[in-house]
């Protein structure tokens, strides 16, 4: 039985015969190969006896290949590791010409990888952001379990709008090219495959609400899909999302849960993922130190990760904030694309970036936003235009979390979707959790990926999820 890298590094086989299978990184000197085998972002070194083995395998050791090799575990006397496995037997399992091979042992640009997504999950960087993405997962549904919150599925083929911006991309089996019409001359979608119009999810919650209205704490974690055409840095179209949903709770409650998960998520990995969350540290810093010396941070990844730990988030009101906005350097000075004028303006990234990275430098929660600016489902507050919404706001992510107080009364919220044409028989399932049993809720959505971006410190968040999904881009 072979075993793992991660587990030959503890030691604890040392002078035992072992077997190992992995694939190479680099081979030097005739003698030393480095073998990584996914477990850890460590290699262990093999050293070959090069005149006691065939030359014609030899040969075949080359970056990519996989290999099953045979030996003893031994202190190593060389720099850079304490084991290492003194090779009794080589076996090439699967060859890689080096010719072919795009990942060779160098720097390659994000760009470059990114068309070869199938293979830099080989690389250094990609291996611990993938091996962060997956511990992180773990985390939140350890901390909700722990919390005595309950998981549930949420559809992924819906016929509702959750957030009622249109983004959605249709779900069908009509034939494109002889679309059925009704007398009309709309789409006939009673003949398609539900009978209905049907859309990828964009949120779990509504549906997530009805479960809360029973189970009382429950969070869903799965795939959602934006049909926006936005090309930045923090948008995918297929993108995780975290929403948990709490019977009883009010936005106060909303806010700590949201600043208590998100912290022990990261301490989660802190405490054990400390040697990818090292490497990211000095890649970081690497990448940090070839920009201008003003656009650097001032933290080291470690740093900022242990900065939320240790912090409590900064809650202020939309209201506040827009004070402060408006009074900024960089809206006197004409320096925001979107100036800051009045109340009621919806805040763009480069707004929340200010507040958080350069006015308060820590994570901000803002709330209480204008109604008009945000969905239908959310309370609305006794001054009739603001309504009990939060977003968490992070360095260098911007918005990180939406989330709020959803509005429990039936008829106010009857009124706010005819008011934006949100039809009452679509959500007839929606309103009955008004009708039977109402009671204050909230909830939240986490991105999953931008999570990821923060915890790993990778700047475009498609270098953090395996196959990102992006406007013209869907190939693997
Ligand atoms: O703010 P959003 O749109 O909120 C909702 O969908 C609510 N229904 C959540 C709830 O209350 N249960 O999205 C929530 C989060 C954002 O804060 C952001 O982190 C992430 O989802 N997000 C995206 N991440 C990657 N790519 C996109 N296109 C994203 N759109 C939103
Ligand atoms: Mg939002």
């Amino acid at each position: 039985m072979h075993i793992s890298v991660v587990e030959l590094l503890k030691g604890e086989k040392l002078n035992q015969k072992i077997e190992l299978k992995g694939w190479v990184r680099t081979f030097r000197a005739n003698r030393f190969i480095a073998v990584n085998d996914g477990s850890t972002i460590n290699n262990i070194q093999c050293v070959v006896d090069f005149e006691n083995t065939d030359e014609s395998i030899l040969k075949k050791v080359n970056t990519g290949a996989s290999v099953c090799v045979k030996g003893t575990l031994v202190e190593s006397s060389g720099k850079g590791q304490s084991v290492e496995i003194q090779v009794e037997n080589i076996q090439v399992l699967g060859e890689s010409n080096p010719e072919e091979y795009p990942i060779q042992p160098k720097k390659h640009s994000f760009e470059f990888l990114r068309e070869n997504a199938h293979l830099r999950v080989r690389t250094n960087t990609f291996s611990a952001v993938m091996r962060l993405r997956s511990n992180l997962a773990f985390a939140v549904h350890q901390y909700f379990v722990k919390n005595g919150f309950f998981y549930v599925n949420t559809p992924i083929i819906t016929g509702s709008d959750a957030e009622g911006a249109g983004e959605m991309f249709k779900v069908t089996n009509l034939n494109l090219n002889e679309i059925p019409k009704t007398d009309e001359g709309k789409i006939d979608y009673k003949q398609d495959f539900f009978g209905k119009e049907t859309n990828l999810t964009v949120s779990g919650q509504l549906e997530g609400e009805t479960y809360a209205m029973a189970l009382g704490k429950i969070y869903t974690f799965g795939p959602t899909f934006r049909a926006e055409n936005s090309n930045t840095t923090r948008h995918l179209s297929e993108f995780w999302m975290i929403e948990p949903e709490v019977a009883f709770n009010d936005l106060d409650a909303n806010m700590d849960l949201a600043e208590n998960f998100i912290q022990y998520v990261i301490t989660y990995v802190l405490e054990n993922c400390k040697d990818d969350l090292a490497f990211l540290d000095t890649r970081l810093t690497k990448e940090e130190s070839t920009k201008p010396k003003t656009e650097r941070s001032n933290m080291s990844l470690l740093e900022k990760l242990q900065f939320v730990t240790e912090n409590q988030f900064k809650r202020v009101s939309y209201t506040e904030a827009i004070d402060i906005l408006k009074n900024s350097k960089p809206n006197k000075k004409k320096k925001f694309q979107f100036p800051i004028n009045d109340w009621g303006a919806d805040l763009q990234s480069e707004h929340e970036r200010f507040l958080v990275e350069k006015h308060f430098k820590c994570p901000v929660i803002l709330f209480d936003y204008p109604a008009n600016i945000k969905a239908f489902y959310m309370r609305m507050n006794d001054d009739g235009k603001t309504v009990r919404a939060m977003d968490v706001l992070f360095p260098g992510i911007g918005e990180i979390v939406g989330g709020s107080q959803r509005e429990e009364r039936l008829d106010v919220l009857k009124e706010k979707m005819k008011a934006i044409g949100v039809d009452e028989k679509e959500l007839w399932w929606y309103l009955d959790t008004r009708k039977f049993g109402t009671a204050v809720h909230s909830g939240f959505g986490l991105g999953f990926e931008r999570l990821v971006q923060f915890v790993t410190g990778m700047s475009n968040i498609r270098d953090v999820i395996p196959y990102p999904r992006t406007p013209q881009n869907a190939e693997f």
